[in-house]
């Protein structure tokens, strides 16, 4: 089964053909990155205009790599939420005259199912699984049961880890998005050479605060310019770094225990993260337990992973309509459209 993914959720126009939920025939992405980069952050209203410009080009090269037609594809999957508004509806909007003019089944994923989805491209791992979602919108442990059955087992109450590593970024100076330059930066400095807290959430011993611990970074910041002091950069970010990558694997270690999970997958943005990763390998390394992470290329957004879901809901008998609409936030575990 051949299904066309398009995905418009941020700042990434992307279009793509999975085989079976798994073998990836086209894999295009546009991005208006750079434009962002000059306001330190994704403008809406730009994102939006790139994505009007973009999709059909995007979509048209995405079926000419895969060598197939519209004629060919078995269904047309696009994420509706969660997102940007303006950015998802013209995906949805997109998918849906194409699934109406072809006569195709129109198939709405959720994002972030899509973010773990992306494991799927590259390893043979199936359900059940414990997940850490990490993006720039979302910090999640979840627990997939099946593909279309997932449940959240801890959550932050504030800032997502992505958002915070772009925050503190921007307040240590470097260029957008923070995440991807602290990341490259952080080998050059001492991990040790800031404290920070481990925060506890009264929620839940799952749930996760990363707000505290971004505004630490801008105290150092602001302290040190106070006395006429500069900080270290590299050894600020980290230090950083090591904090939030500590916090986000000491909550899905202990979920891990608690609910007998042996086979841990990350999926989001964040997966990208050097230190998550090493980190990760050695935590899975000491439990024995399978550490499944999605290549460099899926983990940030891209079309492929939600035409992979799309396969998986679709299978499962989620079909939308013309009258499908894009929501800016969406839980994960009932999505509905
Ligand atoms: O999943 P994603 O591409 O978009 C959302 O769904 O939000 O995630 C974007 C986030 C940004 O916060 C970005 O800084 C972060 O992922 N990110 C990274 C790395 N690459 C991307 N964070 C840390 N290290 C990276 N290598
Ligand atoms: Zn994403």
């Amino acid at each position: 089964m051949l299904i066309l993914g398009i995905e418009s959720s941020c700042d990434e126009t992307a279009a793509a053909v999975v085989e079976n939920g798994r073998k990836v025939k086209s894999n295009i992405i546009a991005t208006s990155l750079d434009e962002h980069k000059l306001y330190g952050g994704v403008v809406p209203e730009i994102a939006s205009r790139r994505h009007a410009e973009s999709i059909s080009g995007v979509v048209s090269e995405a079926l000419k790599v895969a060598g197939c037609t519209l004629d060919d594809i078995d269904a047309v999957a696009v994420t509706y939420a969660p997102g940007l508004i303006g950015s998802l509806l013209v995906g949805v909007n997109f998918a849906k005259s194409l699934a109406l003019a072809c006569e195709k089944p129109l198939v709405p994923v959720h994002h972030l199912r899509g973010h773990i989805a992306s494991n799927y491209l590259s390893s043979d791992i199936e359900p059940p699984f414990l997940c850490l979602v990490v993006s720039g919108g979302h910090s999640h442990i979840t627990a997939v049961k099946s593909y279309t059955d997932i449940e959240v087992i801890g959550r932050t109450r504030d800032d997502a880890a992505g958002e915070a590593l772009d925050k503190a970024g921007r307040t240590l100076g470097l260029p957008y998005p923070g995440g991807i330059s602290i990341d490259k930066l952080s080998p050059e400095g001492n991990e040790n050479a800031f404290e920070f807290p481990h925060p506890k959430v009264s929620t839940s011993i799952y749930d996760y605060s990363f707000s505290g611990l971004k505004t630490k970074v801008i105290n150092y910041v602001h302290n040190a310019a106070q006395k006429g002091e500069s900080v270290n950069t590299a050894d600020l970010a980290a230090s950083f770094q090591k904090a939030v990558v500590d916090c986000l694997l000491a909550n899905l270690e202990l979920a891990a225990e608690n609910f007998g999970y042996d086979k841990i997958v990350i999926a989001g943005g964040v997966s990208a993260n050097s230190k998550l990763r090493a980190q990760a390998e050695k935590m899975c390394k000491k439990h024995a337990w399978s550490l499944t992470l999605p290549e460099l290329k899926y983990c940030g957004d891209n079309a492929a992973m939600i035409a992979a879901q799309g396969y998986y809901e679709f299978k499962n008998g989620t079909v939308a309509n013309e009258s499908l609409n894009a929501y800016a936030t969406m839980p994960i575990d009932n999505p509905v459209f």
